[in-house]
């Protein structure tokens, strides 16, 4: 018989082959229930003691969920997948299940503003060393790792900078200073459709599922990606005893329905934020604007080897925070919301809002400024984007 490996994008449509359901449903069921029963007492023994397959509870997985974590590892590369009910629940999990007191984590400056205050307030508390680097500055990423190094962490394409740091030297040198040192990257700018950095050489993958996985904009909820003996530690201590950041069956039916348009909606993100980056990057009014598909990109040789699109997100700068605050006040159908990989375009303030939890200092040392603007690129008709955000800039430069 002939055999043949389909592609990603079919896969993430498809997902694993399963037997078929009683009913033979097309979509998988949304299992709405807490547990499941056991013939007897010795099949619950056998699943508890981890010797016969199946499900127990739905805090340690249910049939819906497993639909969409082999998914998340199809899409990663990697061995096994978990869902969980918020991109930082994954997050959370995924780094203090292995973090303990006198650990050390290396952490990249430019992080989702709420990865940073987990890092810079919550582990410390914990006793954890954490030390935040620039990962573009190589020599510097270099000093801070030693044998002492636990973890290392940052972003694929880091938010709100739009930095795309060379993952596959970053996770070399890691584990060449301490071969158990877990690299941990977050996807969730990039997802597996652009950037895998599991085949770069990180260990752990997480995201926000709330995104570009989801794309619609009607859930919250995270994964993590890794090999299956990690994914199992996570699974048993970071979501099970840890967290408990379990993902709803419904969410799950969800994030499943979203996935399967995940090729199609990427690369519209990607060719709308093309045409939009390159009409500001034209415009005067704007100074900087960070965007990964343009030659002006500080990353552009890490990126054209790395990312195989240049993503949906883009940040830039006015002259002045006046400006682009105003600019953010006046817009007629973007909408000013945080989140991003939506249908809809949203247009934010990381200084003030999704980013306030860095001070002024922290914020420069990351490489940002309260002027910056963060737009996710919706689906819309392009040039309908690009007038709306031409006709703020006009009253805001007025
Ligand atoms: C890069 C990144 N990682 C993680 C998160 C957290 O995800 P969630 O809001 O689903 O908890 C976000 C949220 O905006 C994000 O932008």
């Amino acid at each position: 018989m002939s055999k043949r490996e389909f592609a990603l994008s079919t896969k993430i449509i498809h997902g694993e082959k399963h037997e078929m359901n009683p009913f033979g449903s097309l979509q998988m069921p949304i299992f709405q229930t807490s547990t499941f029963e056991f013939e007897n007492t010795a099949q619950g023994a056998a699943r508890f003691a981890g010797k016969e397959a199946g499900y127990i509870y739905s805090r340690l997985g249910s049939p819906t969920n497993t639909v969409i974590e082999e998914k998340i590892a199809l899409l990663e590369g990697a061995e096994a997948g978990c869902a969980f009910a918020s991109g930082m629940g994954a997050i959370s999990a995924s780094t203090s299940t292995f973090l303990k007191t006198g650990n050390r984590l290396v952490a990249d400056k430019a992080l989702y503003g709420c990865t940073f205050a987990l890092f810079s307030h919550k582990l410390p508390e914990f006793g954890i060393d954490v030390e935040f680097v620039d990962f573009r500055d190589i020599a510097a990423v270099k000093k801070a790792l030693s044998k002492k190094t636990d973890m290392v962490y940052c972003e694929t394409i880091a938010n709100p900078t739009m930095k795309v740091v060379d993952i596959e030297e970053i996770a070399t040198m890691a584990h060449n200073a301490n071969k158990d040192c877990l690299v941990v990257i977050d996807n969730t700018f990039a997802t597996g459709l652009i950037c895998k950095p599991i085949e770069l050489g990180a260990d752990i993958v997480v995201h926000s599922a709330t995104k570009y996985l989801n794309g619609h904009g009607d859930v919250i909820a995270g994964f993590a990606a890794s090999s299956a003996e990690l994914m199992t530690t996570i699974k048993l201590v970071g979501l099970k005893d840890l967290t408990g950041s379990v993902l709803g069956p419904q969410d799950a039916f969800l994030i499943n329905r979203g996935m399967k348009t995940l090729t199609l909606r990427m690369e519209k993100h990607c060719s709308n934020a093309m045409k939009i980056a390159k009409a500001l990057e034209n415009d005067k009014r704007i100074k900087t604007i960070y965007y990964p598909g343009l030659e002006s990109h500080p990353d552009a040789k890490i990126i054209k080897r790395i990312l195989a699109m240049p993503g949906g997100m883009i940040a830039f700068e006015p002259e002045t925070a006046e400006i682009a605050e105003k600019m953010m006040n006046n817009v007629k159908l973007c909408i000013l919301a945080v989140s991003l990989g939506d249908a809809e375009t949203l247009i934010e303030h990381p200084g003030s809002m999704t980013h306030s939890t860095y001070n002024d200092e922290q914020m420069k040392e990351a490489g940002f400024s309260k002027r910056l603007v963060r737009l996710s690129v919706g689906l819309e008709d392009p040039d309908d984007i690009i007038w709306d955000l031409m006709q703020a800039l006009d009253i805001a430069t007025k």
